[in-house]
């Protein structure tokens, strides 16, 4: 090791790296979900590339000589043929396909649960609130890094999920019809629509995330950590820390202490994305078959994460729509775009709403901090009430009912409960925002 360090040394000059390598870490759990997050990334790019190698992104016809029966020399769109071929024919194919897939599941998830806990914690307030915008880009790219891998095995079941986005895209005013051609090469799924989405899901997204990300570390590391409240004064290696001295981050050193802790994070995310990949099937492209124009499948849903997107389309009134010089406003536009445009807009905006006059560096109790708890808890209130009607069909099923009442009651529920919610959460928390001094005190540059 020292004959590596030192050979390293003599060309690199260490001594650059060594402020950020003493660089502290809070030792908070919860701070270890942007972690996971990034390796599920990692793990992403990874399984993707070896997918890559053996997936063809094209609908041409070719005939079918791989292992499953009912399918044996049949004329089969390629992109559906070659997903056929990883997961039956190829070694580790499927194992490496449903790795993917849990990792992409669990990307998402961890972003969700970073983004609330900065969320609750106000770790978005000054001077965090553009890392917080960069984060939010960061939810919207991986949702549609998923959105656009769903499609691409050409079965019957993505392919008519995915027609959703198209559909929304086209009925975008002025720029719909220009935007659907650009995105999916056509009316939807036409000879260009795969080889599309398969560039925007295997270079433009992941690019663009890799950038985010390097930006949202950037700023991270410049404007460093937040920090729990501390409940006495601190006696750290380079001295003692003043309790509420918020200028000092009291936490692990980068190397090597937060780095193993790193490393263990890191081989957690690979060991429950591997066992969820040998114990739970993914999406049954056999079973579903290649898209068929003439078919429509029984049950249509996107994925958990853009099910409220689909619970608004499904709540909207059809008769609330209107036309403006010329420009109609249909249903999916409203409900689609604008509804869930806004849900975006606000999350990015509220940083910029909770205005804080001076920077503060130490998390907050979501207890003590009643008007944005409530806000928090009607958005998580609200994008549930969504994601359950989303799935209007299978509850009125369970229930046996019409979807008519079923979404009339989702529909009261989604603006009674949020509002319910987010008043019992103010009540019960005092209903008086309490800031205590040392959170609202300047940083020294350390
Ligand atoms: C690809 C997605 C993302 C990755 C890989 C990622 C990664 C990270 C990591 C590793 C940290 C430091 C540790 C921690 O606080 O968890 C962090 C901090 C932070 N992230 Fe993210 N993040 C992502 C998405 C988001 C989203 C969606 C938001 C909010 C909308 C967000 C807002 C923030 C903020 C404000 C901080 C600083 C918090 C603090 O200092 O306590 N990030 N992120």
């Amino acid at each position: 090791m020292g004959r590596i360090e030192n050979w390293l040394d003599e060309r690199f000059e260490l001594e650059v790296f060594e402020p950020y390598l003493g660089k502290s870490f809070p030792a908070e759990d919860s701070f270890l979900l942007g972690e996971v997050a990034l390796f599920s990334f990692v793990i992403l790019v990874i399984t993707g590339s070896f997918l890559g190698l053996l997936y063809i992104p094209s609908i041409e016809s070719v005939t079918y000589h791989g292992s499953v029966v009912r399918y044996q020399g049949q004329e089969l769109p390629a992109a559906f043929a070659s997903v056929l071929q990883i997961t039956y024919d190829t070694p580790f194919g499927m194992f490496v396909r449903r790795f993917h897939h849990w990792a992409a599941h669990l990307f998402v998830a961890a972003i969700a649960l970073h983004m609330l806990r900065v969320f609750f914690t106000g770790s978005y307030r000054k001077p965090r609130e553009a890392n917080w915008a960069v984060g939010v880009v960061l939810a919207a790219l991986a949702m549609l890094a998923a959105y656009t891998g769903y499609s691409l095995p050409f079965d019957e079941f993505a392919t008519t999920a995915t027609s959703i986005g198209y559909n929304l895209a086209g009925s975008i005013p002025l720029i719909g019809d220009f935007l659907a051609k650009l995105v999916f090469g056509g009316d939807y799924p036409t000879n260009t629509s795969i080889p599309r989405l398969y560039f925007l899901h295997v270079f433009v997204v992941p690019v663009l995330i890799t950038l985010f990300i390097g930006l949202h570390m950037a700023i991270l590391v410049h404007q460093k950590h937040t920090e729990a409240e501390r409940d006495g004064d601190v006696e750290t290696t380079r001295g003692r820390v003043d309790r509420d001295d918020d200028g000092i981050v009291v936490g692990l050193p980068a190397f090597p202490n937060q780095t193993a802790v790193s490393a263990v994070v890191f081989f957690l995310t690979v060991a429950t994305t591997s066992l969820l990949a040998g114990f739970l099937p993914v999406h049954n492209v056999a079973e579903y078959g290649p898209h068929d124009p003439a078919s429509t499948p029984a049950v249509i849903m996107p994925d958990w994460f853009l099910m409220w997107v689909y619970g608004f389309l499904k709540l909207w009134p059809t008769w609330l729509n209107f036309s403006v010089a010329g420009l109609h406003f249909s249903p999916e536009f409203l409900a689609g775009v604008v509804l869930s445009g806004a849900v975006f807009l606000a999350v990015l905006a509220w940083p910029f709403l909770d205005v804080h006059e001076e920077n503060v560096h130490f998390t907050a109790d979501p207890l003590t901090r009643p008007r944005a708890t409530a806000v928090g808890v009607a958005g998580v209130l609200m994008i549930m009430v969504a994601s359950i009607a989303g799935m209007n069909n299978l509850l009125a099923d369970l229930v046996g009912m019409g979807t008519g009442p079923i979404n009339n009651a989702l529909t009261a529920a989604l603006i009674v409960w949020p509002l319910a919610g987010a008043l019992a959460t103010y009540y019960a928390l005092g209903g008086t925002e309490t800031t205590t001094d040392h959170t609202e005190t300047h940083r020294a540059d350390d």
